[in-house]
Formats: structure tokens, sequence, C-alpha cells
């Protein structure tokens, strides 16, 4: 599954509403995704408004791998039960794809 990050870049105009990624990314109504892969879910330090569901989630084993980063991205609520994330989802396999290459610019994972 291989993306394409500059692609990428311009999907996530999309995520930018709620949350920022990159050199001085802070949290605004989501938490900020740097070093998001490879992290247990609802467990980015300082972000005070995860779900239940999400940090339930973590503490069930959901570590956000790629896989499971495109499941919450095609359907946030169908992976993560009373997610408080309200965002429809990105159908589009490739855009997935794109959005998660560049997301991975800014993880050591
Ligand atoms: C959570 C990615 C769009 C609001 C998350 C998480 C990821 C993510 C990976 C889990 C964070 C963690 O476990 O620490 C994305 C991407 C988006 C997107 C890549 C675009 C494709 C949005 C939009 C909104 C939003 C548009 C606001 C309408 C939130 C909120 C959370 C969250 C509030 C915390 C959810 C909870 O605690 O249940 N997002 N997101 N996201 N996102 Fe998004």
């Amino acid at each position: 599954e291989i993306g394409d990050a500059e692609s990428g870049e311009k999907i996530f105009r999309k995520c930018a509403s709620c949350h920022q990624v990159g050199k001085g990314a802070e949290h605004r109504i989501g938490p900020h995704l740097n070093g998001i892969f490879g992290r247990k879910a609802g467990t980015v330090d300082g972000y005070e408004r995860y779900s239940e569901g999400l940090v339930r989630a973590g503490n069930d084993g959901l570590v956000w791998s790629l896989e499971k980063l495109h499941a919450y991205l095609e359907n946030p609520k169908y992976l993560v039960s009373g997610t408080r994330m309200n965002f429809a989802g990105l159908k589009d396999q490739q855009d997935r794809a794109d959005v998660l290459a560049y997301l991975r610019r800014f993880s050591d994972n």
C-alpha cells in the first residue's frame, strides 16, 4: 500500500479543521498527529478531550498501525464505537493511503 505524500498533504486539508501535524503542531478540536504510527490509541500527551470509547479501545489493545489507521479513516465509528471524531471518513482507498503516507513523515515508526 504505497501512498503519495504530496497528494496526501492536499487531502490533509479535510483533517486540518480539527488536526495539526508537523513542527509546532498543537492540539485543536482533535489531538496533533505527530508520531501517531505505532502509538496506543488515545494517548497523545496533553490532549484532554478523548472520548471514553477511544480510551477504552486503546486499553483493549488498539495501536495505530497502518492497517488500523486505514480502518479508522474509512469509518471512524465502525472501528471505535463512541469516538468523538465526527468525520464521515475517507471512502477512497488511495486517498487514505496518500494521507497516511503524508502523516508517516511526522512519525518515527
Ligand atoms: C482523533 C486522524 C479528521 C476530530 C483522531 C485520531 C486520528 C485522527 C489518527 C486518533 C488520535 C489518537 O488516538 O491519539 C484524522 C485524519 C483526518 C481526521 C487523518 C482526516 C482525514 C478529523 C476531523 C475532525 C476530527 C475533520 C473534526 C470534525 C478528531 C477528534 C479526535 C480525533 C475530536 C479524538 C476522538 C476521540 O477521542 O474519540 N483523528 N482525523 N478529525 N479526531 Fe481526527
